[in-house]
């Protein structure tokens, strides 16, 4: 069966419908002929797609009978549209002369993991509208129904902010990146985040905003000094990697910038989630600030690991109010003081992420992003699309009550070294594909999977997406090992020495 991901049921028949610019798309479907402009079909004889929730069937469960008169697709609202996703991609393949021939078949299918997720960080490279719909497109296509837009980072904020302008006139501009000496700026109007949530709403995904705190934020202590301990001026970062200029945590000033700010970005977004990041936070500057060792005295609190529980648990409260969900970084989970409600995010805690694990095991929800198999900025000599395609999410390590906690998978893509749409692309695709399978649950054959893929390199042509070949995607040890290679070197600047200090730091407080 050609499609991604793999359908959990499937049989063909002999014979054919014949999907032309004349099938009538009715019941919950009319209007979803739309979804197939792609293909450029041409007049052919007039037939019928229907399309009838059945109230029985899981929101994303979904049965789809192809006859040579009629397609019928009956499931669940969700799971009605990833039909109608699945015979586009069927469509796809069997198209000639602008018609697609879709074989007489009968699909039953259904998720396994609720959270099926894509990550793309704007704030080191900014992408405009256009190709944040292009990848909603492609998300939909694959059924993955979470956008995860990481909107600030040391390097840049990309929302327009009424409520604090300087982080559209600091805080959106960067000077350059590593010296190139190339502004970097831009920012998503509210008009334009309007239009992209509708966009993505249309095509079953929620996109959740994630604001980085309180390490991974340069842009926002550029814009608005005061959020930092010491108060100092800084630029909005043109290098890469962990700093320890990192929010206050002591003074009241930076939780009621961060309460209307959070507001603000929860206005934007009607998602039931709102990531606040966590992650890679060096304690340096807190360690030596009065109004954070007053806040570890006053809050009753033993390390600057619990302030930051207690810092994120302050902003978590407010959005609870505000009907949110919070997912984390699994570094927020830590400080051992972290909301009971608030996700995990796994994506990296040395060797065995045992607190990944105990927490899922004491009932904390967890989105497995591990960094190896899944962050799709790193180049296929380091991960190659066989070992995305292998991974299991279900770790070992996990215990029964853990697995069952997994809410799903999600694949980040960091833009440190992306700058054009030509080469997100080519990062993501065809990992993320791979990703889809496992958060669908499809059984494991790389084989197969990889003929399923190739069926549907025509239908990403069409969308004006280039795939790098099955060669690029597996290039062996050798072609791998100096892909790797070339990577780190090219990464690795004087602001790296700094980072990896950081990041000894963040490790070593964690640990304690
Ligand atoms: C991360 O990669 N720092 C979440
Ligand atoms: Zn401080």
């Amino acid at each position: 069966m050609p499609t991604v991901p793999k359908p959990i049921s499937f049989t063909k028949d002999e014979g054919f419908f014949e999907l032309s610019k004349n099938t009538v798309f009715s019941g919950v479907a009319k209007g979803m002929g739309g979804l197939f402009s792609y293909l450029g079909l041409a007049s052919g004889v007039e037939n019928r797609l229907t399309a009838v929730i059945d109230d029985g069937k899981q929101d994303e469960e979904y049965m789809l009978q192809v006859s040579p008169g009629e397609i019928k697709i009956i499931g669940g609202e969700r799971g009605i549209y990833y039909g109608v996703m699945t015979l586009l991609q069927l469509a796809a393949k069997n198209l000639k002369d602008g018609i697609a021939n879709i074989p007489v078949c009968k699909i039953d299918d259904r998720p396994k993991y609720a959270y099926r997720g894509f990550m793309l960080d704007v704030s080191r490279h900014f992408f405009p509208p256009s190709t944040i719909k292009k990848i909603l497109d492609v998300l939909s296509v694959l059924k993955i129904n979470y956008f995860h837009l990481h909107i600030s980072d040391n390097q840049g904020y990309r929302l327009e902010s009424k409520e604090f302008p300087k982080l559209n006139e600091i805080g959106s501009v960067r000077a350059g990146t590593r010296g190139d000496g190339k502004e970097v700026k831009g920012y998503y109007t509210a008009a334009e985040i309007e239009e992209m949530v509708g966009y993505a709403l249309e095509r079953r995904i929620e996109i959740i905003p994630e604001l980085d705190i309180p390490g991974h934020t340069i842009a926002l202590l550029a814009s608005y000094p005061y959020l930092g301990c010491e108060g100092k001026e800084m630029k909005v970062a043109e290098t890469f990697g962990i700093s320890d200029n990192i929010l206050c945590a002591g003074k009241e000033s930076t939780y009621e910038f961060l309460y209307k700010l959070v507001d603000e970005i929860a206005s934007y977004f009607p998602s039931k989630y709102f990531h606040l990041g966590g992650d890679e936070a060096p304690k340096t500057k807190w360690k030596n600030c009065p109004h954070c060792k007053k806040a570890l005295i006053d809050n009753n609190l033993k390390s600057f690991s619990e302030l930051q529980s207690h810092f994120i648990n302050k902003i978590i409260e407010r959005l609870e109010q505000k009907g949110k969900t919070v997912i984390v970084w699994n570094e927020a989970i830590y400080g051992g003081l972290l909301k009971d409600g608030a996700i995990c995010q796994y994506w990296s805690d040395g060797k065995k992420p045992r607190r990944v694990f105990a927490a899922a095991d004491g009932g904390r929800k967890t989105i497995i992003s591990k960094f190896s198999p899944y962050y799709l900025d790193y180049p296929y000599g380091m991960t190659p699309l066989k070992k995305t395609y292998n991974f299991d999410p279900e770790m070992d390590g996990f215990t029964s009550e853990g697995l069952k906690n997994i809410m799903g998978v999600e694949a980040p893509l960091w833009t440190e070294y992306v700058d054009t749409e030509e080469k997100l692309f080519y990062q993501m695709l065809p990992r993320l594909m791979a990703v889809a399978e496992s958060g669908w649950g499809s059984a494991k054959d790389y084989t197969d999977f990889k003929v399923r893929l190739e069926s549907l390199r025509p239908l990403f042509a069409m969308m004006g997406i280039k795939m790098p070949s099955l060669g690029e995607c597996d290039p062996g040890p050798i072609k791998g090992a100096i892909a790797t290679v070339k990577f780190f070197i090219n990464a690795f600047d004087r602001s790296m020495i700094n980072s990896s200090i950081n990041a000894i730091k963040a490790q070593s407080e964690r640990r304690r």
